[in-house]
């Protein structure tokens, strides 16, 4: 199912998106470009008559703790989206089912930092169901997240009969199909990041379709490291 197949008229969208962007020590957010990244499906459905809730990571907390709470991206959002944003500070259960139940076409809900419940990352079947009470289609949008099985970007899923990718995945994913399957050579990637970890068996996978890869960004310190 693609998003163009989906009606949205008077349905609550609940898109998990990837919101984890950087803060400065004032809470302020410093680069946008994830948040621009999701505004093209975000948009779509309030075009269609309707309501978005969204969803996200921040960081990575061990508590509640406030510097990772996403109220510190409502006003970034509500800029970017031209949409006043509503927040609500739980994620699931009554606050946050009261907050999706009251919203009314073409308004906009965002959720408070998945992770501040550890059954995010565990991937806990119960958690993405409680999670799938706040929408009534589910949309995945969170490219910069693809590479995790958590309960908001693969669990979750199960519990919907109307579900599709996003906008933003359906183009990265067009764009990596169209580099790594059909390249003009040379072909070079670039990769970056802080954590090599996560990145180890993306390197290992384009290491036979690349001419040249280079590492950029904090990764490139192991690397530096490894090498003495
Ligand atoms: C990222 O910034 O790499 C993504 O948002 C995923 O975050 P994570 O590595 O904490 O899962």
């Amino acid at each position: 199912m693609t998003i163009d197949q989906i009606n949205f008229e008077n349905k609550r969208a609940l898109i998990r998106v990837d919101f984890n962007v950087p803060l400065d020590e004032n809470y302020k957010v410093t680069d946008a470009t994830r948040i621009e990244a999701a505004k093209d499906t975000i948009i779509h459905v309030l075009e269609h008559g309707g309501s978005v809730i969204l969803m996200s990571h921040l960081g990575r907390p061990k508590n509640k703790e406030e510097e990772f709470s996403l109220s510190h991206v409502i006003a970034k959002a509500s800029d970017i989206l031209g949409v006043q944003v509503q927040f609500v500070e739980d994620c699931k259960g009554e606050l946050a089912e009261k907050a999706a139940n009251d919203l009314e076409p073409g308004e906009v809900l965002l959720l408070e930092n998945l992770r501040y419940y550890s059954e995010e990352t565990a991937g806990d079947t119960s958690f993405a169901k409680a999670l799938s009470q706040l929408g009534d289609v589910y949309i995945n949008d969170a490219f910069g997240t693809a590479h995790r099985a958590h309960a908001s970007t693969a669990v979750i899923a199960q519990f919907f009969e109307e579900k599709c990718f996003g906008l933003l995945m359906n183009r990265e994913m067009v764009s990596l199909d169209k580099v790594l399957k059909t390249p003009e050579r040379p072909l070079v990637a670039i990769l970056g990041g802080a954590k090599v970890s996560s990145k180890i068996t993306v390197i290992e996978n384009i290491l036979t379709k690349v001419d040249d890869l280079i590492i950029a960004g904090g990764m490139a310190y192991t690397f530096i490291k490894a090498q003495g």
